[in-house]
């Protein structure tokens, strides 16, 4: 099969603006095993125009063919498609610029060769700055950005990407956001949470808000409770570092978790402008109640996987949670009363991330039950990966009794309704939005201070050492603790996606 065959993503049509993207971080993990092969599959379908340059900038010392050789490695090893027939003409848009962050001479040195590249290209002065840095440098870059004038170019568009975690804490994510928009106005600025890439977490607003028969279920009326699941069978790995600085609160709550919960319970927008999505999110996430230390306590359940203290730059008798398993309350009419339970954990027996929405039992059942027999609940499953799809659980009689009942399920899945080539990756999606200025897949700043506002009382309780962290074996589903935080509520985590 030709290379260009094996490519079929005519979901992403629209092709590019020409541009630059400058990755700051060029020499990283982040860029080898995302940013780049993401650029190559969108170039592989067409998607990315002829004048598109990829200027790399890092401190390590290294010539333009060293630069497109560690890429090279890079996808080979991890890209989704192999580097074959398009790489030599691709791999002539790769450039390389050596360079401290804290130098000013790199970004004068930066100006000048984007100048170049312009100039050689017959380019329109498209800029698209991305940070694949570590978060601690990312005030820095953005001054000296601003210093030399690079936040804004003269008959194109200069925009800058940035990773996460987007702050440490409600405080710093506030500062940095302050310090962001003195040299960046907000519509230039995309916060990337690469969850909001996946095609599967796009789909749940397509699910809400293109059918009419969920909607108007969508509510207290009708849901007893909503079960977010991001599971992961890896361990920290080799990052060691940076996680026993941050922790599953930071990781994953701050970030993925509260964005997956903001599009399952926000409000339908009134159109589909960045804008309009956001505020919806943005008021979603302003109505969680915030816990008070006691509430906390009992609210969330910490743990950490046997091993984990062992792991390289992981601080002797280090408390930080691997695993975090969450209750929270929505206080608005649509969502009063009805409990969003949150978890996601590192080491756990699989990898699985799914959304569950749990609806109430049937007001009065006139079968005849045996003792102590229940009808199951209906569930919707939104399985976000690996088995991408939905399932929607219903109580079926069971042929030839009286009326005996089952639970069935009906099933749909990506890969039988639509092939498997159809899934991109996250970050495809997400450049090519950046370089054609939609924002809507992206956070803005007030939507990141929401998440924080939620996860701040739950990092002060647990830095302050007030709340346990249990252990829980690798391999397991996490601690007991967990389990026990529903049982109280006389409810269980349900695994929605897993039986089929
Ligand atoms: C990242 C976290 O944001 O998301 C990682 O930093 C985590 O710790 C990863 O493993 C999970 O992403 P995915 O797409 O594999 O679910």
């Amino acid at each position: 099969m030709s290379e260009q065959k094996e490519l079929s993503s005519p979901a992403m049509r629209k092709s590019a603006d020409p541009a630059i993207m400058i990755i700051f971080g060029a020499s990283g993990d982040l860029t080898r095993r995302k940013l780049v092969p993401s650029l190559y599959s969108l170039t592989l379908g067409k998607l990315m125009p002829e004048q598109f340059h990829v200027l790399g900038v890092a401190r390590s010392q290294l010539t333009d063919e060293q630069f497109a050789e560690s890429l090279k490695e890079g996808m080979a090893q991890f890209g989704r498609h192999k580097p074959r027939d398009l790489w030599p003409s691709f791999s002539k848009r790769l450039s390389y610029l050596s360079g401290g962050y804290d130098d000013p001479e790199t970004y004068r040195r930066l100006a000048e060769k984007l100048d170049q590249i312009d100039t050689e290209m017959g380019l329109t002065c498209n800029r698209l700055f991305y940070l694949a840095i570590p978060p601690t440098l990312y005030g820095e870059v953005i001054e000296r950005l601003g210093e030399v004038g690079l936040n804004h170019t003269d008959g194109g568009w200069s925009r800058i990407i940035i990773e996460k975690p987007f702050g440490r804490d409600l405080k710093s994510a506030h500062e940095l956001n302050e310090l962001t928009h003195k040299h960046f106005a907000e519509s230039q600025v995309y916060r990337i949470d690469h969850y909001l890439g996946k095609e599967t977490v796009q789909n749940i607003l397509t699910f809400r808000f293109a059918n009419s028969i969920f909607e108007p279920l969508w509510n207290r009326n009708y849901v007893d409770n909503v079960q977010i699941s991001v599971l992961e069978s890896v361990g920290v790995g080799h990052r060691g570092g940076y996680y026993d600085q941050s922790g599953v609160l930071r990781d994953m709550f701050q970030n993925h978790l509260l964005q997956l919960l903001s599009l399952v319970a926000m409000e339908a927008p009134a159109s589909f402008d960045a804008d309009a999505l956001r505020n919806e999110k943005v008021k979603a996430l302003s109505a969680v109640r915030l816990l008070s230390p006691e509430e906390v306590l009992d609210h969330l359940v910490v743990g950490q996987y046997e091993g984990y203290l062992d792991i390289p730059e992981v601080e002797d008798g280090s408390r930080t949670p691997t695993y975090a398993a969450l209750s929270l309350y929505l206080d608005n009419w649509r969502w009063q009363g009805v409990p969003f339970y949150l978890r996601s954990g590192k080491g756990l027996k699989e990898k699985m991330t799914e959304i569950v929405i749990g609806f109430k039992s049937p007001p009065h059942v006139m079968f005849p039950l045996q003792v102590g027999e229940q009808i199951h609940p209906n569930v919707i499953s939104m399985c976000i990966q690996p088995d991408e799809g939905i399932h929607l659980r219903f109580e079926a009689k069971v042929p030839d009794t009286q009326a005996d009942m089952r639970s069935v399920d009906m099933d749909f899945h990506y890969k039988e309704s639509f092939g498997e080539v159809m899934i991109p990756e996250a970050y495809e999606r997400l450049l090519m939005n950046a370089i054609n200025g939609d924002a809507a897949l992206f956070t803005r700043a007030d939507g990141i201070e929401a998440a924080w506002r939620i996860v701040d009382p739950l990092l002060q309780v647990c830095e302050s050492g007030r709340i346990p962290t249990a252990k829980y074996k690798k391999g397991s589903w996490g601690p007991v603790e967990a389990d026990e935080l529903m049982a109280r509520e006389g409810r269980a985590w349900q695994f929605g996606c897993m039986h089929s």
